[in-house]
């Protein structure tokens, strides 16, 4: 088995495994142009994945369907619209995917925001929170079935290093409705959730689904659109003013989806379900104790259910 390394792209960890994504259907979240998503699916579409663009703005599916059709003119792409931010869109993407005919053999919870101000969702949920924890949450719960209907199933959910920042507030995740908000805090606490759903994830479905969450590197994409001049300065240990990422930390976007692919098809890490994967490699030393807390999981789980009233059991 070939070893990958942060000189690995998605296309290039693709490649090895070109025999296991041919004819898998994929989804992926997120995938406007310029993005890891984007660049996940083209790789998928090339190596004879079938493709679920799922995105809430159905003119960025559509460019990056159009960008994919360029270098694979035969790949079988479908279009998905969904908000994460909205429960309701939310599920109404799951009732469309629980429609189409086949299984679901992978999906990639890429999408995300980052840093954003201080926002409440329709169904009165901080906005980063909602967005990259809980619409996910309940996306993946919702179309289990089509997973299982799957030999090999797995779930890649992408968490950050940015989980660092900070751990899920239980008894406050709206920050006290906007007064004490922290935009690097509420990342944090998102994606620790995410790490957190991922680790019950796994436990509940030990042998019959695969989960891992992933880091995929910090790269220049659209994440940083509603960042500042004092952001970057805040984290001048890696960025430039500019907002251009420093030194080793520094990916390019197929670099940075690499990691997605490892944890999407390699065979040789099925065993370790539940962990958390940074340059194409398991990585859990590298998660805060606030993100591997069996208890938090639990705990995560059943507020998480709270949040989208219903129970996943
Ligand atoms: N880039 C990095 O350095 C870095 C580092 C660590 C982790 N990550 C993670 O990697 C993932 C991909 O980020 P990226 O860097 O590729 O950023 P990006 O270019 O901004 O892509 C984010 C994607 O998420 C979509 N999205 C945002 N809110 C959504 C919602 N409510 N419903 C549905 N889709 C939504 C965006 O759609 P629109 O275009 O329509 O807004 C976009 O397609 C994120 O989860 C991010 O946290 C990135």
């Amino acid at each position: 088995m070939p070893t990958f390394d942060i000189n690995s792209t998605g296309e290039s960890v693709g490649k090895v495994f070109a025999d296991k994504i041919k004819g898998k259907t994929v989804i992926v979240t997120g995938v406007s142009p310029n993005g890891f998503g984007a660049d996940t699916a083209r790789v998928l579409a090339l190596y004879g994945a079938k493709v679920v663009l799922a995105g809430r703005t159905l003119s960025k599916i559509q460019a990056t369907a159009a960008d994919i059709k360029k270098e694979s003119p035969n790949a079988d792409l479908r279009e998905l619209v969904l908000d994460l931010s909205s429960l309701q869109s939310v599920r109404q993407a799951a009732e469309e995917v629980l429609q189409y005919s086949g299984p679901i053999d992978l999906v990639i919870t890429n999408a995300g925001v980052m840093g954003t101000p201080y926002q409440k969702t329709v169904d009165g949920i901080e906005l980063q929170f909602a967005s990259n924890h809980v619409g996910h949450y309940l996306f993946v719960n919702l179309i289990i079935p089509k997973l299982l209907e799957s030999l090999a199933p797995r779930v890649v959910l992408a968490s950050s290093v940015g989980h660092l920042w900070g751990p899920v507030r239980f008894d406050d995740y709206n920050f006290e409705d906007g007064k004490t908000y922290d935009k690097w805090l509420a990342y944090g606490q998102s994606k620790t959730a995410v790490i957190l759903y991922g680790i019950e994830l796994a436990e509940r479905y030990k042998g019959r689904i695969t989960v891992f969450s992933v880091h995929p590197g910090g790269s220049i994409t659209n994440l940083g659109g509603s960042l500042t001049k004092e952001d970057y300065e805040k984290f001048a240990d890696f960025y430039h003013p500019d907002g251009t990422p420093k030194g080793d930390w520094a990916r390019s976007i197929g670099q940075g989806t690499a990691t997605y692919f490892v944890a999407g098809f390699d065979p040789s890490i099925t065993d370790k379900t539940g962990s958390y994967l940074t340059e194409c490699k398991i990585a859990n030393e590298q998660v805060a104790p606030h993100a591997t807390d069996k208890e938090a999981a639990k705990k995560l789980w059943a507020l998480s259910e709270e949040l989208v009233g219903q129970k996943f059991n």
